[in-house]
Formats: structure tokens, C-alpha cells, sequence
């Protein structure tokens, strides 16, 4: 194990696997040299670069904690015969749940009525009126099976929904864009929840958030590499876009000065999926990943680049 995960990992895995903590190592290189070439899997918490996976000769797996891998090297897992899997699914609706909470909190402002009332405020008046959801369109950024989930609820909501990705989708019937600009100057809310990683690096860029306009709202569930922070504080700032609510960020758990010192958005410390239920979902699927891969009977999920069956 790389990082501490849930304890459910820890417990399962101890009595089935030899497991060795990383993290606890005091002397990491000490430890990588000692049992490096025995090491046959990884419960991964934290990052797993190139490096650590030419350390290891016999690593057959690497199961991620997390649906996003973009911390780890999958294009080099791939090249070393290595397997990623990714904890999917268990958690989409936990994340589309937070994703709507932090939309209205964004746009009704939630937090700052709740501060509001207790540093004592109502006393003096009420609290002043905020933007609304009603008549608003929703732009979801990367329709995956969380994207999906969150479109479900925008559609209770009675939001309609458009959205952009690599290419449009057979079982929807939300509109299409095939550009992101186009997609940002057709809603007034956009909701970015594509995977992180060099392909998507800062796509929500300064053109895309004046795309969204002064009455847009941002939500980020994703990470905080596909949105340009610098140019999002700046159309913050000169209401270049009206508010953002932010669960993610790009270098964690800093948090830019600029944006915390904004009243006006809402910040989140990357919860979409911090609940002990969903945690603990995900932890048994990094588990059971393990399990069924030692047992020989292949990974349960396992990501794009490092496809199960194998292709040759
Ligand atoms: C986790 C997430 O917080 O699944 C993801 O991709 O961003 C979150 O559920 C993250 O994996 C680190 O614990």
C-alpha cells in the first residue's frame, strides 16, 4: 500500500496478502530495495509514477482508490504488462449528489446566508437576494457515468441539459456540442466533471469561461487541472462569470489566496465522494480487485489503457 486508505482495505487485505506500507517506511528507497522485486500488486492511495513502477519487476496490478487515475501512470503500466484498475460506479451517485448541493449552494448561497446568521446579521436585516436556478441551462463537461448521473437530477430540477465531450453519446438525448466554447455560450452553467490528465489540462480556459458569460456559473467536481485557476480568478473578479463552486483545485490542498479571499463562491476540501459509505465502496473494490486478480480470474475494473482481456 502506497497511502493509508479505508480500513476496510487494510483488514481484507491483510489475512489474503504480505502487505507492505509504504508510507510508514521511514527509509522509502530502503524498503522499495529490500522488497521491490517480490512486490506483485498495489493498493494505490497516491500517486504511482514511472519510476515506482521500473522499482518493481514482478508488479502484476495496481488498484487505484479513486475513479480518476490521472495520478497514475496507466501509459506505462500498459507498456510494462502492469493492469490499473479504477474504483468506478460505486460512487456516481455520491458525487452527483454533492454536484447539486454545490450548485445551489453556489447559487443560492448557502454558506454565506449560514455565516450570515451567526455572526448575528439577521438581527440587524435580512439577508439580501441571491441568483436563482430557475430558467437556468445546465452545460455538463464530460458525460460520463457521473456526468450522466448528474444530468438525471438537472433533469428533476427541471434544467435542461446540454454537454460536450469526444463524441456524442447513443443513449442520450441532451444536446450535443462538439466544441467546448460552444457548448460554454449555450448554457449558463457549466459543470466540468471530464477526467484530469494531459488531454484535458486547462481546457476551461479564458475564452471558455467569457463563452459562459457574466451571469455563468462554474461547478468543478473533477479536477482541478482541467480549468486555467489563474484565468478563472481573474473572470471571478471583473464578472466575467458570476460565481463558481469549486471542489477541486489544482495544486491540493492549497488553495489560491485569491479565491478563498472571495466571498461570492463556494470551496469545497474535495469531498464529491468523502462520505463513510461511498469510501468505503470504493475501498472494497480496490479489494476485490486484488482478490480477483490473484484468484485468476481477472480484474472487475479495469481502465481503458490497460484492457482485460489483454489486447494484443
Ligand atoms: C477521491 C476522486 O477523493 O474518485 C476520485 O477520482 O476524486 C475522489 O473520490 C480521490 O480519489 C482521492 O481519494
Amino acid at each position: 500500500m502506497t497511502a493509508p486508505l479505508q480500513s476496510i482495505v487494510a483488514k481484507s487485505l491483510t489475512g489474503r496478502f504480505t502487505v507492505h506500507n509504504l508510507w510508514e517506511a521511514a527509509d522509502k528507497d530502503a524498503l522499495l530495495a529490500d522488497i521491490g522485486g517480490r512486490v506483485r500488486g498495489i493498493a494505490a492511495g497516491s500517486a504511482v509514477d514511472a519510476a515506482l513502477i521500473d522499482r518493481l519487476p514482478a508488479l502484476e496490478i495496481i488498484a487505484s482508490f479513486g475513479v480518476g487515475y490521472d495520478k497514475i501512470d496507466a501509459a506505462h503500466a500498459a507498456k510494462k504488462g502492469v493492469l490499473v484498475t479504477n474504483t468506478p460506479d460505486v460512487l456516481s451517485d455520491e458525487v452527483a449528489d454533492l454536484t447539486l448541493g454545490l450548485l445551489l449552494s453556489t447559487v443560492r448561497q448557502l454558506p454565506q446566508a449560514d455565516r450570515y446568521l451567526r455572526a448575528g446579521h439577521w438581527l440587524e436585516k435580512p439577508y439580501p437576494l441571491t441568483a436563482t436556478l430557475a430558467g437556468r441551462k445546465v452545460g455538463i463537461l464530460g458525460l460520463g457515468r457521473i456526468g450522466k448521473a448528474i444530468a438525471r437530477r438537472c433533469e428533476a430540477f427541471n434544467l435542461p441539459v446540454a454537454y460536450h465531450g469526444r463524441r456524442p453519446q447513443a443513449d442520450v438525448t441532451y444536446q450535443y456540442f462538439d466544441s467546448l466554447v460552444g457548448l460554454a455560450k449555450a448554457v449558463d452553467v457549466l459543470i466540468v466533471v471530464i477526467p484530469g490528465g494531459n488531454e484535458t489540462d486547462k481546457i476551461v480556459n479564458a475564452e471558455v469561461l467569457a463563452a459562459l458569460g457574466s451571469n455563468g456559473i462554474l461547478i468543478n467536481v473533477a479536477r482541478g487541472s482541467v480549468v486555467d485557476e489563474k484565468a478563472l480568478i481573474k473572470a471571478l473578479a471583473d464578472g466575467t462569470i458570476l460565481s463558481a463552486g469549486l471542489d477541486v483545485f489544482e495544486k491540493e490542498p492549497q488553495v489560491p489566496a485569491e479565491l478563498v479571499a472571495m466571498d461570492h463562491i463556494v470551496l469545497l476540501p474535495h469531498v464529491g465522494s468523502a462520505t463513510h459509505h461511498t469510501r468505503d465502496a470504493m475501498g472494497q473494490l480496490v479489494v476485490d480487485n486484488l482478490v480477483s486478480w490473484f484468484d485468476g480470474k481477472g480484474p472487475v475494473t479495469p481502465v481503458v489503457e490497460t484492457p482485460w482481456p489483454r489486447k494484443c
